[in-house]
């Protein structure tokens, strides 16, 4: 694992953009995770610009997002796929038959979960894999508890996370879904490559636990310490609470990827 540190949250989610822009031009028929939440909203917003701008081409890119409501359609203002049209795949020109999420109204879930991976191992795995964090240290919509080696499944959201999500809910938390299909923490590991932004000083805390911790499933988000290739981009304000911060700076300063950034 490497963790960065950039000035602001700006400035960190153009850092995830341009190294998802970096392997899609390497890789044009890059396999790629998504993930979805506020903390992902500039990422978005900064690949839409290298499209709009830099001829950034996402035509032959595959995407599989990370997590989906059980229960409420597609066309639900508050449905990940939703989120996804609205912030990314109706800006870019992706193929919207690339783009895979689960099917949280599918009549028989465990046989939906069970596809899905199958679809990611189908097209090669998932080349780059993108994170955020929840406040109780979620990676996807693996709760505290979840096994390290989960696959794609059924999981009940933890009430924070329903506070968390309630905005796209009329703030109502009764209105939140209470369960999701996510990929595992076996899954999220199986990816070639992570990058997981963490943003803002209320996820000080949970970084500090998730990278400097110990591996436990109490914060799942701790399992990427186990991930071959993980690379933590985060702010000031995440950063505060990081014990090794002058070593990761140092880091940084001495790998040579990063020097053409
Ligand atoms: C959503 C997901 C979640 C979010 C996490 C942080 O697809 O995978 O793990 O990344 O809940 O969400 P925000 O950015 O809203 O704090």
């Amino acid at each position: 694992m490497e963790i960065i540190i950039q000035p602001d949250g700006d400035a960190a989610a153009l850092m995830v953009a341009r190294v998802i822009a970096r392997e899609i031009r390497r890789k044009p028929d890059l396999v790629l995770g998504l993930a979805t939440g506020r903390t992902m909203e500039s990422v978005y917003g900064h690949l839409v610009r290298m499209h709009q701008e830099k001829a950034l081409s996402f035509a032959s890119c595959r995407t599989f997002n990370l997590d989906e409501y059980i229960g409420i359609p597609a066309n639900h203002p508050g449905s990940y796929r939703h989120y996804m049209n609205l912030h990314l795949f109706s800006k870019i020109d992706i193929n919207l038959k690339n783009t895979y999420l689960p099917n949280g109204m599918a009549p028989d879930l465990a046989a939906e979960c069970h596809h899905y991976e199958e679809a990611i191992k189908e097209r090669g795995g998932i080349d780059l894999q993108l994170l955020g964090i929840g406040h109780d240290g979620h990676i996807g919509f693996n709760e505290p508890l979840s096994s390290l080696r989960s696959r794609t499944r059924e999981k009940a959201l933890t009430l924070s996370t329903l506070q968390a999500n309630s905005a796209m809910f009329d703030n109502n938390i009764e209105k939140v879904p209470r369960r999701a299909i996510t990929m595992g923490v076996g899954s999220i590991l199986d990816s070639k490559r992570a990058i997981m932004l963490v943003t803002g000083a209320s996820k000080a805390s949970i970084l500090a636990k998730a990278t400097e911790g110990p591996i436990t499933s109490m914060v799942t988000g701790s399992a990427l310490q186990l991930h071959p290739r993980c690379t933590v981009i985060t702010d000031e304000a995440a950063a505060i609470n990081l014990e090794g911060i002058e070593y990761y700076r140092w880091i940084f300063a001495n790998e040579p990827e990063w020097q053409t950034f």
